[in-house]
């Protein structure tokens, strides 16, 4: 892609600073999507520490080690990923741009990053990986209130190829979003982000066949939440599938630990949701050394929350992370030029990453270890 861009001597249509997209994508963001998708829990402080944790760490480069061709691929429960990051579950995707999810879908496929769809997309989880290629694509649960439900999403998303189930932990309720609230807006009321129920059997068979979108949308809102949900819970989830089964959400290096434990979990996220849960948390990043130590070596644990750019990346597995997930970004890209806004995106971080490694002497993500950090 740089070459490309050189070579051609055109600038592209959409800027490669990957953290200039928010101020850009902002502007072209209706005032309740760009609350939803750029708003912070309470004051913002979460999500300022996730950002900070990134500056903090540095970077040192080893030279003359010979990584003229890089090898970006992972292998993770036993599935190829062509790069260390996967799009980061987010609800709702309509939000920004009328393609929503089906795009974003096909953007991942034409460059080759695997995704997590989340539970609470614009379109089914069927019509969505029918728009995939072949990089895996995980589906990202959020537990419903009805045990009968969580089942017939999780089967479905079984039939529908997605290879791995990220439970996640972190949203027993929304947090106190105040650029939400201010507009009174939550997608979901208005219909985006419930397509996987709306087309949901189970889900269905307790409204009559006829029943009109404020009803749906009231049994929505009693079933999609489980505040109730405990660890005692966990066993039966593994009982339901025999899919990989990750928890994301995870601060504390004891919980990541207890889920292990349990034997439920077969992989770690941590993350604290972009800081749009709990206000005033840990930056992500400084407990990610923590929760490595605590599960050793050989357990899949993810990353998200202020990743940005290559050497994001590279400080997030330098620091205990197999692969990071790519979160807003993205959705700037959506915002900003639908398919191709997306696939924009991602290619100048998957650039940025590749030279990143080069710059570094990494030819291998295996070569991305603690050492290259100050
Ligand atoms: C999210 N995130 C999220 N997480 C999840 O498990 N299920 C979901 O449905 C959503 N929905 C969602 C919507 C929007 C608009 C955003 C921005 C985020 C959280 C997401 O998976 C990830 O944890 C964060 O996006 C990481 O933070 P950054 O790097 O995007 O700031
Ligand atoms: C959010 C939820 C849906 O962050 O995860 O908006």
């Amino acid at each position: 892609m740089v070459r490309e861009i050189y070579v051609s001597g055109t600038a592209p249509r959409l800027t490669t600073d990957l953290t200039a997209l928010e101020a850009v994508a902002s502007t072209a963001m209706t005032p309740t999507a760009r609350g939803y998708v750029v708003g912070d829990a309470g004051v913002g402080d979460t999500g300022r520490a996730n950002r900070e944790a990134f500056a903090r760490h540095r970077l040192v480069p080893r030279v003359l080690r010979g990584a003229a061709r890089r090898d970006t691929t992972v292998t993770l429960f036993g599935q190829r990923l062509a790069v260390p990051v996967l799009l980061a579950p987010t609800a709702a995707q309509t939000v920004v741009h009328p393609d929503g999810e089906p795009a974003t879908t096909r953007a991942a496929a034409d460059v080759g990053v695997p995704f997590v769809l989340s539970t609470g997309s614009s379109h089914s989880m069927e019509d969505v990986a029918a728009e995939s290629g072949p990089q895996p694509r995980w589906f990202q649960l959020y537990w419903p209130a009805d045990r009968a439900v969580a089942a017939s999403l999780v089967h479905r998303a079984e039939r529908s190829g997605y290879t791995a189930i990220v439970l996640t932990v972190d949203a027993p309720t929304f947090g106190y979003r105040p650029t939400d609230l201010d507009q009174g807006y939550l997608p979901f009321l208005h219909r985006a982000g419930i397509a996987n129920f709306i087309s949901d059997p189970v889900f269905r068979a307790a409204l009559p066949p006829d029943a009109d979108d404020r009803t749906v949308v009231q049994h929505w809102a009693r079933v999609f939440a489980n505040p109730t949900l405990t660890w005692d819970d966990l066993p039966w989830l593994r009982t339901v599938t025999s899919l990989p089964i990750l928890l994301k959400g995870i601060l504390h290096p004891d919980d990541a630990r207890h889920a292990l434990d349990l034997g439920v979990a077969d992989g770690i996220i941590v993350s604290n949701h972009g800081g749009r849960q709990l206000d005033g948390t840990v930056a992500a990043l400084d407990v990610l050394p923590a929760v490595r130590a605590a599960v050793g070596p050989d357990v899949p644990v993810l990353f998200d929350s202020g990743v940005r750019t290559g050497s994001d990346i590279l400080k997030a597995l330098a620091l205990g992370a197999d692969a990071i997930l790519y979160g807003r970004p993205f959705l700037y890209g959506l915002a900003l030029d639908g398919q191709r806004g997306v696939t924009h995106v991602l290619r100048c971080l998957l650039a940025d990453l590749d030279l990143a490694m080069a710059l570094t002497g990494c030819p291998t993500i295996g070569d991305i270890t603690p050492d290259l950090l100050a």
